[in-house]
């Protein structure tokens, strides 16, 4: 194996493909996990940043943190692609794809609320203090995303997903 060829079981040479390289085999490691510290940064950032135009003394934190989302929603394009792709290739029916499918479903909710969240902030975003119906807004929103979190970690430390071995046919 070598970052651009690799051996098949049978014997056979062959280069990479797409998907494969999407997924981080040349690498060595899963891509996923390298991207998905930029959505989770951004979110809990903003609401830190409106929790901080609340107790501080921080007149920009309200447009910073609109901005965080908006970064958020950035690393989120990678994040969301190599998850994608690792769980295409999971086999249907099986737990750790039903495990899969909820964290997938709790990242796609908290994407939603923090919809929500930036329409409602975005008139104020100038504002020195972000709404409190905002911060809660946030809140729930960081809420819903540690717990999809919880289900991508129980993934890989409970149920030993790995990306290298993963085949349609596996468990
Ligand atoms: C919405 C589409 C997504 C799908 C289908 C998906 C799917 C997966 C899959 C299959 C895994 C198992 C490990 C791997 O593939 O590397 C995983 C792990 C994980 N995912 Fe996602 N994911 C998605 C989005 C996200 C987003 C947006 C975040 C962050 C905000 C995230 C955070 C995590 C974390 C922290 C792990 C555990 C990784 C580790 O600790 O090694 N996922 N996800």
């Amino acid at each position: 194996m070598s970052l651009f060829k690799t051996t098949t079981p049978t014997g056979e040479t062959r280069r990479w493909t797409l998907k494969e390289w999407v997924q981080g085999m040349p690498l060595g490691h899963p891509s996923h996990p390298m991207f998905v510290h930029f959505p989770v940064a951004f979110y809990i950032g903003s609401v830190a940043l409106d929790l901080l135009s609340k107790i501080g003394d921080f007149a920009a934190a309200p447009h910073a943190g609109t901005w965080a989302i908006i970064g958020a929603w950035s690393g989120s394009l990678f994040a969301v692609t190599t998850g994608l792709v690792d769980w295409f290739g999971m086999a249907r029916g099986s737990t750790k794809k039903r495990v899969a499918t909820r964290h997938l479903v709790l990242q796609l909710t908290t994407f939603a609320i923090f919809v929500v969240d930036l329409i409602l902030r975005w008139p104020d975003r100038h504002a020195a203090e972000t709404k409190p119906l905002v911060i809660v807004i946030g809140l729930i929103g960081v809420g819903v995303l540690l717990l999809g979190q919880y289900l991508g970690g129980k993934l890989v430390y409970q149920l030993g997903m790995r990306v290298s071995t993963v085949r349609e046919s596996e468990p």
